[in-house]
Parts: structure tokens; sequence; C-alpha cells
């Protein structure tokens, strides 16, 4: 397996449809994602000061989407760092698997609608950076 990189974590534009009534966006599966949706969730009543994620996945391809308000999502592939700020309703951050995220600095009422390509399975989960770290260094 080839080693991740936040390299590959990209934002995605997705279409965005205006008009005077207010804007709309649309996400299709196989032209808009590169994975198939499995689940979809979102976080939502977020207090103040809030700090998600706090993980990486072994397997799983995520889009973010800020759906209302603005949030920062720090990618981290073991080797490098970065932060992504979404603040748009019609951009979702592609995050691969093997990517360590915390996500923050979530405005007021802001709403963080993620696309999942596989079902929930905490096994699929790696909470232990140390743990992710030496995963990281493992592939490649
Ligand atoms: P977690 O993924 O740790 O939250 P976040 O990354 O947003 O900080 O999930 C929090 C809890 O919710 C944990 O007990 C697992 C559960 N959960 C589900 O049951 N199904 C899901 O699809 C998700 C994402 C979480």
């Amino acid at each position: 397996m080839p080693r991740a990189s936040i390299d590959a974590c990209k934002v995605i534009e997705l279409p965005k449809i205006s008009d005077p009534r207010g804007k709309l966006t649309f996400i299709e599966e196989g032209r808009h994602v590169p994975f198939d949706i499995r689940r979809v969730y979102y976080l939502y009543d977020l207090p103040g000061g809030a700090e998600r994620g706090g993980h990486a996945h072994r397997g799983l391809f995520q889009l973010i989407i800020a759906a209302s308000g603005s949030f920062d999502v720090m990618l981290d592939d073991g080797g490098h760092r970065r932060v992504q700020h979404l603040n748009r309703s019609y951009l979702g951050l592609l995050v691969t698997p093997m990517i360590w995220r915390d996500i923050g600095n979530f405005s007021s009422g802001s709403v963080c609608l993620v696309l999942a390509s596989e079902f929930y399975a905490e096994s699929d989960y790696i909470r232990d950076y140390p743990e992710f770290l030496r995963l990281a260094s493992e592939v490649g």
C-alpha cells in the first residue's frame, strides 16, 4: 500500500445552482465524489471550543463539507500537516485513508456534513496517535 499523503486530500468544488430563492448544491455518487457513498452523518449543536476527530481511518474515504458555518480540518499523514479551512457549502474536503484529522474552530451554528465510503465500523478507527505514526511509517 502506498504511503498516504495529505496532498491527496483535495478540496472538491461541488455543483451550485443559484437563483433568487437561494442556492442548491447536489452530490452524485461516482460523479462528484471518487467513492461509493455508504453513509452520511453530520455534526451539529457543537458547543464553543469543541474538538472533533482525533483519529485516522484505516480504509475509509470521506468528503467533509461545511454545510453551514465554518471550521478547520487539520490533516496529518505522519510526515506533513496542513490546516484546511472550510467555509463554503459547495466545497468538500476529500480525506483519504490513513490521514489523522482534528476538526475544530467551529463557528456558532455550524454543521459538518460527512459522506463516507463505508458503514460505521469502530475497527476501522485508529484513535491512538503513536500507533497511527507507527502504522503510517510501515506503509510505502
Ligand atoms: P467519532 O467518529 O469519534 O466522532 P468525531 O470524529 O466526529 O469526533 O464518533 C463519536 C461516536 O459516535 C462514537 O461513539 C462512534 C459513534 N458513531 C456512530 O455510531 N456512527 C457513525 O457513523 C459515526 C461517525 C460515529
